[in-house]
């Protein structure tokens, strides 16, 4: 197993890490926490617990992730990004951190949301509390009302009663 973990990793119980990680400087995560093979977790990541990283997703720096979040192969969360609880996902996610003009803004996805495969999710988004956003959409602007988004650019196709 070939693995390039920081020294000062904090961790809880249960870590199950595969091979060829990287994990940098000043990460923690939480209990029972997998991180599986190929996965890139930047410096200042913080990861609560039962979350799950699959292959190749790359975190950027000082981002968090929920408790109990799933995040599929190959997605980038980029730096500073913000992730709730029970947040799903699904592969090939990109979450975009800098605009046009070159500006650093980070993105937050809120608790219990669903993102579907090969998602695109654009520089300073919210992506309110318990909303699913549909496989290929693009987010380009805050998504607000709870509901099914889809497309290019997202546009909600079915509001979900509380
Ligand atoms: C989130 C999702 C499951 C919703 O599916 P659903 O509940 O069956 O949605 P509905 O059938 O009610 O769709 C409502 C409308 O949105 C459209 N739609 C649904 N998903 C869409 C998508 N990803 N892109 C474009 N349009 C979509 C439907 O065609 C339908 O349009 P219509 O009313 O004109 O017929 C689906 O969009 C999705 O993303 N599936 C992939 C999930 C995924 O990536 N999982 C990863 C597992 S690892």
């Amino acid at each position: 197993m070939y693995n390039r973990i920081s020294d000062n990793l904090v961790h809880g119980q249960g870590l199950q890490i595969g091979d060829f990680c990287l994990i940098e400087d000043d990460v923690v995560l939480g209990d029972n926490v997998s991180i599986s093979s190929y996965a890139y977790i930047k410096k200042g990541t913080r990861i609560g617990n039962n979350v799950k990283i699959s292959s190749y997703v790359r975190t950027g720096e000082n981002c968090v992730i929920g408790s109990g979040s799933t995040i599929k192969p190959k997605c980038i969360i980029s730096p500073d990004c913000f992730l709730g609880e029970e947040v799903f996902m699904g592969p090939g996610t990109i979450m975009i951190h800098v605009t046009l003009e070159r500006v650093h803004k980070p993105s937050t996805i809120q608790s219990n949301c669903f993102i579907g495969s090969m998602c695109l999710i654009d520089p300073g988004i919210t992506i309110h509390e318990g909303i699913v956003l549909g496989s290929k959409a693009y987010a380009h602007s805050d998504l607000i009302e709870c509901g099914l988004y889809v497309g290019i650019p997202a546009k909600i196709v079915k509001v979900f009663n509380a």
